[in-house]
C-alpha cells in the first residue's frame, strides 16, 4: 500500500471532499487524524470507516480561525499516532454576499478559517517536521476560484487567491528541507458547502451547463488525486495547482 506507515491529518473531515480523502488516505494505507468543527454524526462516520480499513485514526475538535487549537491540533495528532506526514488543508466556508454589504465579521469568518486557519496550522506542521528532522507534504484544498472570479463572494476568492500564492511561496521555501507544497483546486463538488445550489434546480441547470463534463463532481472525483500527491509517487511535484473540475474553468466561448 502506497501510504503505508504514514500518518495523515485532514482538516474538515468530517464531511464532504475532507471526509472523501480522509477514507481514501486510510484506504491507502496511512493512519488518520480526522478534524471538525464539531463532533457531528458525520465525522463519526469518518472515524468508523477508517477503524473499519485497519487503521487508527485520532479525532480532534477544534477551531481552526483558533491559533491555540491549530496548535493543539498538530501536538494531540503528534501524542495520538507518534509523527504527522501529510496535512490536508481541507477546511474552507463560504458567504455570498455583495461586496458593499460585506461586513468585517463576514470576512474574518471566510478569511480565518481558509487563509488564516491553514497559515498557521501549516506552520505548526512545518515546525514539526523540522523538530523531527523529516520530510512532509502539502496539500491545500483549494478552489477553481483562485483563479477565476466567483462575483458576490469576494471573501472567498480572495482567500483561495491567497492560497494559489501561498503554495508557490512555500514550496520554494520549504522544498531544502524536502517537505513539497501543492493545491488541489475543485470545481462545483457535490458537498455540504454546495446546499445551496443544490436545492435550486434553476441554479444548478446554469451551473452544469458551463461544466462541459456535464456533471457537478462527487467528492471521491477528488480524493485520487490527494492520495496521488501524499505518495511517493509524486515526489517530485511541487507548487503547483491541480484543476478537478469537469473543464467548468477553461470554459468560456463566444454564443
Ligand atoms: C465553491 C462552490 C462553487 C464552485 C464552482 C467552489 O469552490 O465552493 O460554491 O459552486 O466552486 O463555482
Amino acid at each position: 500500500m502506497k501510504l503505508e506507515g504514514k500518518v495523515a491529518l485532514v482538516t474538515g473531515s468530517g464531511q464532504g471532499i475532507g471526509q472523501a480523502i480522509a477514507i481514501r488516505l486510510a484506504q491507502d494505507g496511512a493512519d488518520v487524524i480526522v478534524d471538525d468543527r464539531k463532533v457531528g454524526e458525520s465525522a463519526q462516520e469518518t472515524a468508523d470507516a477508517i477503524r473499519k480499513l485497519g487503521r487508527r485514526v485520532h479525532f480532534f475538535q477544534g477551531d481552526l480561525a483558533n491559533n491555540d487549537d491549530n496548535r493543539r491540533m498538530i501536538a494531540e495528532g503528534v501524542q495520538a499516532l507518534g509523527k504527522i506526514d501529510i496535512l490536508v488543508n481541507n477546511a474552507g466556508v463560504e458567504k455570498r454576499a455583495d461586496f458593499w454589504d460585506i461586513t468585517e465579521a463576514d470576512y474574518d469568518f471566510v478569511l480565518n478559517i481558509n487563509l488564516k486557519g491553514t497559515f498557521f496550522a501549516t506552520q505548526d506542521f512545518v515546525r514539526h517536521l523540522l523538530d523531527t528532522k523529516r520530510p512532509g507534504r502539502i496539500i491545500n484544498i483549494s478552489s477553481v476560484h483562485e483563479e477565476l472570479p466567483f462575483p458576490h463572494f469576494a471573501t472567498y476568492c480572495a482567500s483561495k487567491g491567497a492560497l494559489k500564492m501561498l503554495c508557490r511561496d512555500l514550496a520554494v521555501e520549504l522544498g531544502p528541507y524536502g517537505i513539497t507544497v501543492n493545491n488541489i483546486a475543485p470545481g462545483a463538488i457535490q458537498t455540504p458547502i454546495n446546499t445551496k445550489l443544490l436545492n435550486d434546480p434553476a441554479l444548478l441547470k446554469a451551473l452544469v451547463t458551463q461544466i462541459p463534463l456535464g456533471r457537478l463532481g462527487a467528492p471521491n472525483d477528488v480524493s485520487g488525486l490527494a492520495a496521488f500527491l501524499a505518495s511517493d509517487e509524486a515526489a517530485y511535484m511541487t507548487g503547483s495547482t491541480f484543476f478537478v473540475d469537469g473543464g467548468l474553468l477553461w470554459n468560456y466561448h463566444e454564443q
